[in-house]
């Protein structure tokens, strides 16, 4: 596994739509393993492949509740409404306050190519939101009602 480089807000290719993946390989298991490692390392909940220069509908999360691989995902059902705190590893130490559906319900395939429906809610909701953002090249901030001043971070 490797951390790989983040690719920070700027740079074109996270406004990108991205292609499905087709070859469920070795090559895919290693992005996504690299995914959660960097992942960790940034100290974040969520990564899509576009953040680490990968033009392809991937991104995992890990919300301290196990991690989560999402593949070609859809969202298929939104409903209910949250407004809360927001930041991405792309746009460090940039937080602010999100309109996000509070109910999600996502479709996708693992590493494997199996298929998986999965009901989130809340903070796995909004994150889920964001990281398949991503895949269509659109960052938090076209969702936040307000950015958060300094002094509102700790
Ligand atoms: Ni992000």
């Amino acid at each position: 596994m490797a951390i790989r480089n983040i690719v920070k807000e700027g740079d074109s290719v996270l406004t990108k739509k991205c292609r499905p993946v087709e070859k469920f390989d070795d090559k895919l298991s290693q992005l996504i393993d690299d995914m959660y490692e960097t992942m960790d390392n940034g100290g974040g909940v969520g990564l899509a492949a576009p953040q680490v220069g990968i033009l392809r509908r991937i991104f995992v999360i890990d919300i301290g509740e196990g991690r989560l691989e999402f593949v070609n995902p859809q969202i298929i059902k939104t409903s209910g409404h949250q407004e809360t705190n927001e930041g991405c590893l792309s746009c460090p130490g940039e937080f602010g306050i999100t309109s996000r559906p509070m109910y999600v319900t996502v479709t996708a395939q693992d590493r494997t190519g199996k298929q998986f429906t999965l009901e989130t809610e809340g903070f796995l909701a909004k994150a889920v939101c964001h990281e398949n953002d991503h895949l269509d090249g659109i960052l938090f901030k076209k969702h936040v009602i307000r950015m958060l001043r300094p002094d509102e971070m700790e």
